[in-house]
């Protein structure tokens, strides 16, 4: 395989869902460096021209789609509209997602439908629209959907985003196999915390917020969201061609290191493997 990486999405088009801010505009611009073409798809409009603005700067090609993810009817029609705009569609990035932070007992149903009607139905209203076009043309293609490691440790006061996230994967395990046959390749990804605007501010807002959550990974360094999007682009290319029904942690060792405090074991007084 002579694939190069600069290139390796040179003639394809891809939706990004969510597209317009945070993960989902990097990962946008970042499928369109690669030489893709790129829907972004949302609820609000201004973002979404903005990124499809700054990827025509850069020489590349985007369509702007408001529509809801949660409906079904607007997510056709969006899909559809991108497959008129770029003649052909490869795959899709299941990004958009909603989120609140609350104690379970105090979550309404309605907070808990608006979540997992984003995050879960969502994606897979998605997911549908985007592969049934790809099965009818014949054609191959890759579908990466945004997680977070709470779809497998759980977090307290997430209930309704991790429960709709697990759901996510097993959407993800279930299709990768049921549409091998199609080569439709289905994969997650799961970030750790990313700096993004919205991450920032909603998020780790306080000084002290900001430094609990860095000591709570390895690394010691939040993600930034054009890696996040690089390795989606990674997970789209035909470099990830034998990846399917996976989920790539990128998380760094967050979900792994959650009793590490203290600097890399070897700098410090203790001895290794003491908890400090
Ligand atoms: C408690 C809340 C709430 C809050 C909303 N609700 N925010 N309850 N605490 N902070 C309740 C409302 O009271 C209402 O219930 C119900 O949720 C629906 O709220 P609406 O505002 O009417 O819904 P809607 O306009 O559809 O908004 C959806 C949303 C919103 C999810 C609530 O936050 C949103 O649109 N977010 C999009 C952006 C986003 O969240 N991105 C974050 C993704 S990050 P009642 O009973 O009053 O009617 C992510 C990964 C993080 O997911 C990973 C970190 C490692």
């Amino acid at each position: 395989m002579e694939e190069n990486a600069v290139e390796s999405l040179a003639g394809r088009a891809y939706v990004v869902t969510g597209g317009g801010t945070g993960i989902g505009a990097a990962t946008a611009l970042r499928l369109a460096e690669l030489g893709a073409s790129v829907t972004v798809l949302g609820r609000r409009r201004d973002p979404l021209e903005a990124v499809a603005a700054e990827v025509g700067r850069r020489g590349g090609d985007a369509l702007a789609c408001p529509a809801d993810v949660r409906d079904p009817a607007a997510v056709e029609e969006g899909v559809e509209a991108a497959l008129d705009r770029f003649g052909r569609i490869d795959g899709l990035v299941n990004n958009a997602a909603g989120n609140f932070v609350t104690p379970a007992e105090r979550l309404s149903p309605n907070g808990w439908r608006a979540v997992v009607d984003i995050v879960l139905n969502g994606s897979w209203n998605c997911t549908s629209a985007v592969a049934r076009r790809m099965i009818d043309a014949g054609r191959p293609g890759s579908i990466v959907s945004v997680i977070a490691t709470y779809a497998w440790t759980g977090h307290p006061g997430t209930v309704h985003s991790a429960a709709a996230k697990a759901g996510v994967v097993s959407m993800t395990r279930t299709l990768a196999v049921e549409w091998a046959r199609y080569g439709i390749r289905l994969n997650c990804i799961a970030p750790g915390p990313t700096e993004t605007e919205g991450a920032g501010s909603a998020l780790w807002a306080a000084p002290e917020e900001r430094e609990r959550v860095l000591s709570s990974v390895p690394l010691r360094r939040f993600a930034g969201a054009p890696e996040i999007g690089d390795l989606t682009g990674f997970l789209l290319s035909d470099r990830a061609g034998y990846v399917t029904g996976a989920i790539l942690t990128a998380d760094g060792g967050q979900s792994l290191g959650r009793q590490i405090y203290g600097p890399p074991i070897g700098e410090g007084s203790g001895a290794a493997g003491t908890r400090r």
